[in-house]
């Protein structure tokens, strides 16, 4: 893909900052989010698509793969990491494209949350369907609140919601992560107490997400991030940072 820009920057926050957002974009942001919302996100029937070389079972209220740019992307750069023998955890595992990639590039095994019930079981059942249920477990969870906060993950993976805003419904916790953030702020602590030593963790954020609190987040969390892969999406950035504990 010539749009992929690798990048190896270092810091200890973000390597950018929240973009004031002018109000044509956030009425831009509002129309597509309306779209998304009624057209992909509340969508009653099961659907079955193909996504980075997986047929995946998508339940209604389910993070769809395919419509939503995110899931490739990030799928595609879990493919060029080695997690031979690691164990992974998979943050907001919607219909589990992310946990299967990580399956694809070697992980030992891994565990895959989601706050969305319809996203724990898709996940589920996508991973034994597509040959992978041995190496895989799938937990309804608030973040990783429902795990021991002991340290077994050398690699945690996520894909937070990445807009602020209280969410309509559970469909809508795919986009909407609460007022400030409220859902996921908890998510760098949380990882990094899960975490074992020499662990990374990868996140996928939106330059139109609000990085300073992201930054603020990270950095509490006493870890160092790394931008390690962009792509442009023309109102956008999809961006992937790399986190290292301090
Ligand atoms: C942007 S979607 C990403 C889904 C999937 N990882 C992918 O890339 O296709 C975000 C996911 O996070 C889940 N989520 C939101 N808040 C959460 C929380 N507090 N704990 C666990 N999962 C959460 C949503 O239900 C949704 O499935």
């Amino acid at each position: 893909m010539n749009d992929v820009t690798e990048l190896v920057e270092v810091t200890y926050g973000l390597d950018r900052q929240t973009v004031p957002q002018p109000m044509w974009r956030r009425r831009l942001r509002q129309a597509i989010h309306f779209f998304s919302y009624h057209l992909i996100l509340k969508r009653r029937r099961t659907r079955v698509t193909r996504a980075a070389g997986f047929r995946l079972m998508i339940r209604p209220t389910v993070f769809h793969p395919r419509w939503f740019i995110t899931s490739q992307f990030f799928a595609s750069f879990i493919g060029r990491l080695d997690l031979n023998g690691k164990r992974v955890a998979d943050i907001g595992t919607g219909s589990g494209i992310l946990a299967l990639a990580a399956i694809r590039a070697g992980a030992l095994h891994v565990t895959a949350v989601d706050i969305n019930p319809s996203a724990a079981l898709t996940a589920a059942e996508n991973a034994r369907t597509n040959g992978h249920g041995d190496r895989f477990v799938a937990v309804c969870s608030n973040l990783l609140s429902a795990l021991a906060p002991v340290a077994v993950f050398d690699v945690i993976i996520s894909s937070p919601p990445s807009f602020p805003g209280e969410p309509r419904d559970i469909a809508d916790r795919a986009w909407h992560a609460g007022p400030n953030y409220r859902d996921v702020a908890p998510l760098f602590d949380q990882a990094r107490e899960r975490l074992a030593p020499g662990g990374r963790v990868y996140f996928l954020v939106s330059s139109d997400s609000d990085l300073d609190l992201f930054s603020a987040l990270i950095v509490r969390a006493r870890f160092q991030a790394r931008a390690v892969a962009e792509r442009s999406i023309v109102i956008e950035s999809l961006i992937i940072y790399e986190l290292e504990a301090l």
